[in-house]
């Protein structure tokens, strides 16, 4: 597929079919969140400082339909702007082809915007866990920088690293914590 035919565009209002990619995609960043309705979709959307990104298979075949979402949000607190980001996903049958690319280069666009618009510095910060070894790489790529680690989980007595005992991969406390500042 063309690059080209992937589109991320700010997410303002959405028809049945949006609903059901976003709620195809939000299983694959949490197993415990609740899908949406169109109502608690509604609600999200009308927050003002929640901007929702979308990236839209404009192929023959895609017929525009969401296969990628971000979130970031921002704060005007009294010590200065904060912004979060989240629910950043690919469909797992469009990964590996630049769409989380696209995204993620699209919300530094945003925080950039939003910290010329206020005039003010806004911290941006984002929390990966470090399983997820694709994400982890794609924010450091976009210079977010590392501001905490998630801890490997050691056995008390040997000291020695806990695996899970079926993947066998690392088991961690915490999660990895990065932040990017973007000034007017
Ligand atoms: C993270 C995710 C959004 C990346 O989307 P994607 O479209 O597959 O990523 P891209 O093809 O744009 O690749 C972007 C960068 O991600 C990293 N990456 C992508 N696939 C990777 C893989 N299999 N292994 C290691 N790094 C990988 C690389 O840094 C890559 O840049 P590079 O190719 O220049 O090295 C996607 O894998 C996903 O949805 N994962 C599940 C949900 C998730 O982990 N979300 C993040 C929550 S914090």
């Amino acid at each position: 597929m063309e690059a080209e035919m992937i589109a991320v565009q700010r997410l303002f209002g959405f028809s049945d079919q949006d609903l059901a990619s976003i709620n195809k995609l939000i299983p694959q960043l949490s197993s415990s969140a609740l899908l949406h309705t169109t109502e608690t979709l509604e609600k999200v959307l009308k927050q003002e400082h929640h901007h929702i990104f979308v990236a839209r298979d404009n192929s023959p075949e895609g017929g525009g339909k969401i296969v990628g979402m971000a979130a970031i949000f921002f704060e005007d607190r009294l010590e200065g702007w904060l912004g979060e980001i989240h629910s950043v996903a690919v469909d797992s049958a469009y990964r590996g082809r630049h769409i989380g690319d696209q995204i993620t280069s699209q919300l530094v666009a945003d925080g950039r915007l939003k910290a010329q618009k206020e005039k003010r510095n806004i911290v941006v910060y984002l929390t990966c866990k470090p399983e997820r070894v694709a994400a982890n790489r794609m924010y450091r790529k976009y210079g977010f920088e590392p501001a905490a680690k998630a801890i490997p989980m050691r056995d008390p007595w040997t000291r020695k690293v806990l695996r899970d005992p079926v993947t066998g991969k690392t088991r961690y406390k915490g999660t990895n914590l990065y932040r990017k500042l973007f000034q007017p």
